[in-house]
């Protein structure tokens, strides 16, 4: 999913549709309450007002301090484990799978700002979203960023603090910023060695 925001001649609070901006008001304010709440009650809150706000999520555990932007583009699969101060702005959409292992602060950034012109200011030229989808199976390690349109593929790993723009493939183990392939988790998958 990619979108645009259509008014580039705007602020950037305007390119924001009303709806959406006092729906995104309410949200915080109101998510502002159980954001810091001690586990494992507060997951189940941060949940709770996920799902209630529009987001397709399932049972998972939410530590605390997650920051969510637009939780009604959000969907988070069964048996996550999302650590404790992570940021999720699904503005272009995140889909995550099931059993997937987050490291703490770790952010998926599913939009970007539009910087063509450079005789106006960034600020007022909009913002373009493509969907963050991370499959099944996934073990993501702390501090990493990834980047809008990224798909990372079932079983995949990446480790602490990378930097992940481009697609990760099933299985694949990468590190690094930009993220680099190590090997992939499945034997057959790596290339054979010089000793065969
Ligand atoms: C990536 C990781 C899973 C290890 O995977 P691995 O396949 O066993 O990798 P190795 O330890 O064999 O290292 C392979 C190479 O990647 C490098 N590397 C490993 N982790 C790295 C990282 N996070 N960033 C940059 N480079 C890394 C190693 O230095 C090594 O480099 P080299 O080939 O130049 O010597 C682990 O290092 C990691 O980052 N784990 C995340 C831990 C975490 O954040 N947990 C959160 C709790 S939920």
């Amino acid at each position: 999913m990619i979108s645009r925001d259509a008014d580039r001649d705007s602020t950037l609070l305007s390119t924001v549709p009303a709806s959406s901006f006092i729906r995104q008001g309410i949200f915080h304010n109101l998510y502002g309450i159980v954001k810091f709440l001690p586990s494992p009650v507060g997951d189940f809150l941060r949940l709770g007002l996920i799902w209630l706000f529009g987001g397709n999520v399932q049972f998972s555990w939410i530590r605390d301090g997650l920051t969510v932007y637009y939780p009604w583009r959000l969907s988070i699969g069964k048996h996550c484990w999302i650590n404790e101060y992570c940021h999720f702005n699904a503005y272009g959409g995140i889909r995550i799978g099931n059993n997937i292992l987050m490291g703490h602060r770790t952010t998926i950034m599913s939009d970007d700002h539009v910087f063509d012109d450079p005789d106006k200011p960034i600020l007022v030229q909009g913002r373009i979203g493509e969907e963050v989808v991370i499959e099944d199976d996934v073990f993501i390690g702390s501090n990493v960023f990834i980047g809008k349109g990224v798909r990372v593929g079932k079983g995949a790993v990446i480790g602490a603090g990378s930097v992940v723009l481009k697609n990760v493939e099933p299985y694949a183990i990468v590190v690094g910023n930009p993220a680099r392939l190590v090997r992939y988790r499945r034997p057959e998958l790596n290339p054979p060695t010089a000793q065969g």
